[in-house]
C-alpha cells in the first residue's frame, strides 16, 4: 500500500497530446491538448483545432497530422479526426486495467494528498446562543462540513471554527429579562433534551425583544445590562456563561444527529474576540483606514456603494462605544492569518452577506494582514425555500425549526424503508431510517448548485429512484451485497483480459474521481461531487445489467469485475463520507 497518487489517464493523455502537438507544428510553443471524456470514443482532445485557428492552417489536416504523431502505444489504441478536427482516441484495455488495479492496491484510492501542506480554515455554521436552529442554518453547516472535509481528505491541515453568535447588545436584553422574571422557566433538568432549552430560551427573547420595545423603561435597564456585560461584572457574566453554555449543548445534539464533525474545540463564538477589537481597531485607526463619522467609527471604500451612489461604510464602533458584527470579524481575520497562519480561509455563508465579507476583506487587504499569499474567499450560498418553492414560513408564519424538518425526513425516510423491509427488527429499521433520512436532507442540500436556492420537498428527497441520497446509499447496499455473495477472492486485476463497453465506461469514470474532487474543492462546490457520485451509481448499474458478475463467463472476467465492483464500492463510500452521508451495508 502507498499514498503515491495515481495519475488519473486523462492526464497521461494530456502529456500524450502535447508532445503531438509539438511534433505536428514545432513553432506553436506552449499548447493546450484541451481533452476531455467523449460520448464517441474514450476521450476527445480539442487541442488541434484551437492551434489551427491560431495558426491559420486548414484544422482536418493538421488534426490529422498531430493524429499521426501521436506516439503512445501502451496507452492509445487509436487516434482518428473527427468533425472540423477534433481527435477521437481510443486507450488500450491494458491500460485502463492497469488503473483499475492501480488503484485497487493503493492507499486512499490512488488520490494521494495534493492539498498536504497546506492550512485551511472553514468558518461555518455560526448559529445564535439563545436561539433555536432554523432552516436558515442548515446550508452553511452542511455545505461547510463537506468542504471541510474534502479539504481533510486531500492533505489539508483543516481548521474549523464556529464563529458562534455570543455577544451583543441582545444578551443585555435577554439577561436582563431572565433576572426580572425569576419564575420563566427555561432551565430543565440535565437529563432533558438539550433543545428544549434554548427552544424555551428562544421563547422568552421574544418575549423580552416586545417588552424592549414596549416599555422605555426597560429597554433603559436592558442597555444598563449590556455595559454590566461588557465590563466583566461577574452576576451578569455568570447568567450569560451559563446561557452559552446550554445553547452550545443544544447545538452540539443537533451536530452529532446530522453527523457533522464540529465539536467544542471548533468553537470560536464572537465573544472570543473581545479583548483584540480595541487593539484592531486602534491599528486601523493609526492607518488612517478607520474614520471618524457623526460619532462612530467607519471604513469608507471608493468602489463600494448603495443603490443611491452613495458610499456603503463598513461600521466598527457605534457613536455609543459598542462595537458589532464588523469589529469581530476584523478580529477574527487577523487572528486567523497572523496566529492561526491560514493559507485559505473559506467562509461559509448565506448569500446576503456578501457585502459585509467584500468589506472585511478590502479592509483587511488595506491593513496588510491579508496578502496575497493568503486566499480569503465568502463562499455563499442560496436560500431553502418551501415546498411550494416560496419563502419556508410554519403555517403560522414563523421560522422553520431544523429539529422539526430532521423529524419529518426522518419518518419519510422509514415508510420508504419500512416498505422495503417489513420483517426487519424495528431498531435496526430506526437506525435505518435515521440514516437515509438524515442522508437524504443532506444530499438534497449538497447536491443542488449551491448558489442557488432551492425547495425543501421531503417526499421527492426520499425517493429510491432519481438524483436523491437514499438512491446512492441504496447502490451502496447493492454493491455490498454483491461483495458479501461473492467471498474471499484474491483481489487481482489482470490486465490482459478483454474489456466490454461498459466495464470501460465504468472504469474510466472512476478514473476521473480525483479529478472531480480536485474541481469540487477549486470551486468550493459540493454538487460536483454529488453529480459524479450519481453518475457512477448510473454507471454501475447499465454496467451491472450487461456484465454477469458473480456468474461471469470465465474465472478471469468475474476477476476483473469484481475487481471493478470492490473499486466502485469503495469510492461511493469514501464520496459519501465526504458529503457526511452514511453508507450502509443493508437496506
Ligand atoms: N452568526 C452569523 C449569522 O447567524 C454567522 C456567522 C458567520 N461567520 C462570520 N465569520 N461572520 O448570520
Amino acid at each position: 500500500m502507498t499514498v503515491q497518487p495515481v495519475t488519473p489517464l486523462v492526464e497521461a493523455v494530456e502529456t500524450a497530446m502535447v508532445d503531438a502537438l509539438r511534433r505536428a507544428l514545432p513553432e506553436a510553443g506552449r499548447t493546450e491538448p484541451l481533452v476531455r471524456r467523449s460520448d464517441r470514443a474514450d476521450f476527445q482532445a480539442n487541442g488541434a483545432l484551437a492551434l489551427a485557428k491560431q495558426h491559420g492552417r486548414n484544422p482536418r489536416e493538421l488534426g490529422a497530422a498531430v493524429a499521426a504523431a501521436i506516439e503512445a502505444p501502451g496507452l492509445i489504441s487509436s487516434a482518428e479526426v473527427s468533425g472540423p478536427g477534433f481527435i477521437n482516441l481510443d486507450l488500450t484495455s491494458e491500460a485502463i486495467w492497469a488503473q483499475v488495479a492501480a488503484r485497487t492496491d493503493s492507499d486512499l484510492l490512488g488520490l494521494g494528498l495534493p492539498l498536504a501542506g497546506k492550512r485551511i480554515i472553514v468558518d461555518y455554521s455560526g448559529p445564535n446562543v439563545a436561539k433555536e436552529m432554523h432552516v436558515g442554518h442548515l446550508r452553511t453547516t452542511i455545505i461547510g462540513d463537506a468542504l471541510a472535509r474534502l479539504a481533510e481528505a486531500l492533505g489539508a491541515t483543516m481548521i474549523r471554527q464556529n464563529h458562534l453568535g455570543d455577544w451583543g447588545t441582545q444578551f443585555g436584553m435577554l439577561i436582563q429579562y431572565l433576572n426580572e422574571h425569576p419564575e420563566a422557566e427555561w432551565h430543565h433538568a440535565d437529563d432533558a433534551d438539550p433543545t428544549a432549552n434554548v427552544a424555551a430560551l428562544d421563547r422568552l427573547y421574544k418575549q423580552a425583544r416586545n417588552v424592549f420595545d414596549a416599555d422605555p423603561d426597560f429597554a433603559d435597564r436592558a442597555r444598563a445590562r449590556v455595559v454590566a456585560l461588557q465590563s466583566g461584572d461577574e452576576d451578569t457574566r455568570k447568567v450569560w456563561r451559563d446561557l452559552v453554555e446550554v445553547s452550545a449543548e443544544a447545538f452540539d445534539a443537533m451536530y452529532e444527529r446530522l453527523g457533522v464533525s464540529l465539536t467544542a474545540a471548533d468553537l470560536a463564538g464572537e465573544s472570543t474576540y473581545n479583548h483584540l477589537l480595541d487593539n484592531v481597531v486602534e491599528e486601523l485607526v493609526a492607518a488612517g483606514i478607520a474614520v471618524e463619522s457623526e460619532g462612530a467609527l467607519c471604513v469608507f471604500f471608493d468602489d463600494i456603494t448603495g443603490p443611491d451612489g452613495n458610499p456603503v461604510p463598513l461600521l466598527l464602533r457605534k457613536a455609543d462605544g459598542g462595537y458589532g458584527y464588523a469589529a469581530t470579524d476584523l478580529a477574527a481575520i487577523r487572528y486567523r492569518i497572523r496566529d492561526l497562519k491560514a493559507d485559505q480561509i473559506l467562509y461559509v455563508v448565506d448569500a446576503r452577506q456578501a457585502l459585509h465579507f467584500k468589506q472585511v476583506f478590502a479592509t483587511a487587504r488595506r491593513a496588510g494582514w491579508l496578502t496575497d499569499e493568503v486566499e480569503a474567499v465568502h463562499v455563499p450560498f442560496g436560500t431553502v425555500l418551501g415546498p411550494d418553492g416560496k419563502p419556508f414560513k410554519t403555517r403560522s408564519g414563523g421560522t422553520v425549526r431544523l429539529m422539526s424538518l430532521l423529524d419529518e425526513a426522518i419518518a419519510k425516510a422509514s415508510e420508504v424503508i419500512g416498505e422495503k423491509n417489513s420483517d426487519a427488527d424495528p431498531a435496526d429499521l430506526a437506525a435505518l431510517a435515521a440514516a437515509t433520512g438524515i442522508g437524504a436532507v443532506k444530499y438534497a442540500d449538497l447536491s443542488n448548485n449551491r448558489i442557488k436556492d432551492y425547495a425543501f420537498d421531503t417526499d421527492r428527497m426520499v425517493s429510491l429512484t432519481g438524483d436523491t441520497g437514499v438512491y446512492l446509499q441504496y447502490a451502496h447496499t447493492r454493491l455490498a451485497s454483491i461483495l458479501r455473495m461473492a467471498g474471499k477472492t484474491n483481489g487481482t486485476v489482470d490486465t490482459a483480459a478483454p474489456m466490454s463497453r461498459e466495464e470501460r465506461a465504468l472504469a474510466l469514470h472512476l478514473d476521473a474521481y480525483g479529478t472531480n474532487l480536485a474541481e469540487s474543492m477549486t470551486e468550493r462546490e459540493p454538487h460536483r461531487l454529488c453529480g459524479y457520485l450519481y453518475m457512477l451509481a448510473r454507471t454501475f448499474t447499465r454496467f451491472y445489467e450487461a456484465n454477469p458478475v458473480l456468474k461471469a463467463e470465465t474465472d478471469e472476467i468475474r476477476k476483473n469485475r469484481l475487481g471493478l465492483v470492490r473499486l466502485t464500492r469503495d469510492t461511493l463510500a469514501h464520496g459519501l463520507n465526504l458529503l457526511g452521508i452514511a453508507a450502509p451495508e443493508r437496506m
